[in-house]
């Protein structure tokens, strides 16, 4: 088992738990994943590693509210456990100094980026980060952002805080400087990825994106978390989670994300009448 020993509600569907996981904290890098099984009956669900605290043997986690599993986590405090948290999985980043750095995150996203870009700044590169969310609430790690950042340019879609527009707004702003950008990295939703990679790719910066599909049994076996990149069929699970951002089917991965909708609905119909308490200020 694996105890909860710390907890911060960053918004009623942003929930963050610290694990004690000493092997997953020793090993973990950067760009990887874990998938967690809340208790023996559940299913399993990658999540972001935000940080891991190699001394304390412990792992950061952080996920947006959105089905069964994930409202069920939100209900663990400190001092409960996890019946299972598996990994590292998937391939860390590739970091080096490179130059310049745009890091771009959106919503929930922000969380894998933030260990990324924490790696490019501490390999020397200048890190421009930009962050964005729907609203001011749903802003996640601007602090820690801000810290490891040459500069950190924060938006919202409706304007509420930051620079009012979408993450591509500013990146495009960024990219329209007379300064070299030498690698790009973006983490969000599939539709923010896919209109960055729009909005990067006519000032032909290499870009990195993290893909988050739905897995089964996170080893290559079960096909769940299949994307088209190139042309060819990879597997986010062991493949990824990184891609060549321009090289993603982004509507093939909407419509796979969306895949099990009604079901997943259903589920969560289901825990919502046993676990009210859950679903205290979610709209
Ligand atoms: P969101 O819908 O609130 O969007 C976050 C930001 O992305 C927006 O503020 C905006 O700046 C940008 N964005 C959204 N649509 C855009 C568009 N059409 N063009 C340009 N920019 C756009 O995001 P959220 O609700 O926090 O994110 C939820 C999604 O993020 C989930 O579907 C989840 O699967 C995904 N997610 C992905 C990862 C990953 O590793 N890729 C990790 C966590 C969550
Ligand atoms: Fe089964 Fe990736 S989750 S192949």
């Amino acid at each position: 088992m694996f105890r909860v020993v710390r907890k911060r509600e960053w918004h009623p569907t942003i929930t963050e738990l610290w694990v004690e996981a000493p092997r997953v904290a020793r090993k973990y890098r950067p760009g990887q994943f874990v998938i967690v099984r809340v208790d023996e009956k559940g299913e399993r669900v990658p999540l972001t590693v935000v940080d891991a605290n190699r001394e304390e043997g412990t792992v950061r986690l952080l996920f947006q509210k959105v089905g069964k599993s994930t409202f069920h986590l939100s209900l663990l405090n400190p001092g409960d456990a996890i019946a299972d948290v598996v990994g590292p999985m998937g391939r860390p980043t590739h970091i080096e100094d490179f130059g310049t750095v745009v890091c771009v995150g959106g919503g929930v996203g922000v969380g894998p980026l933030y260990p990324i870009a924490k790696g490019m700044k501490g390999a020397g590169n200048r890190l421009i980060s930009i962050i964005g969310a729907r609203t001011k609430e749903l802003l996640i790690l601007e602090d820690e952002m801000r810290a490891i950042s040459d500069e950190l340019i924060v938006t919202t879609d409706d304007g509420s805080y930051g620079m009012h527009g979408f993450v591509t707004d500013a990146l495009k702003q960024v990219l329209d400087r007379d300064e070299k950008v030498d690698m790009a990295v973006a983490i969000g939703p599939a539709i923010m990825m896919k209109f960055v990679a729009r909005t990067a790719e006519p000032y032909k910066v290499p870009l990195i994106v993290s893909l988050n599909s739905i897995m089964v049994d996170a080893t290559g076996m079960c096909g769940a978390c299949r994307v088209s990149v190139g042309g060819t069929t990879r597997f986010v699970c062991v493949d990824g989670p990184e891609f060549d951002g321009y090289q993603v089917d982004y509507d093939l991965l909407i419509k796979r994300q969306q895949m099990y909708l009604d079901k997943e609905k259903e589920a969560l119909e289901r825990f919502k009448r046993q676990h009210p308490e859950a679903f205290q200020g979610v709209c």
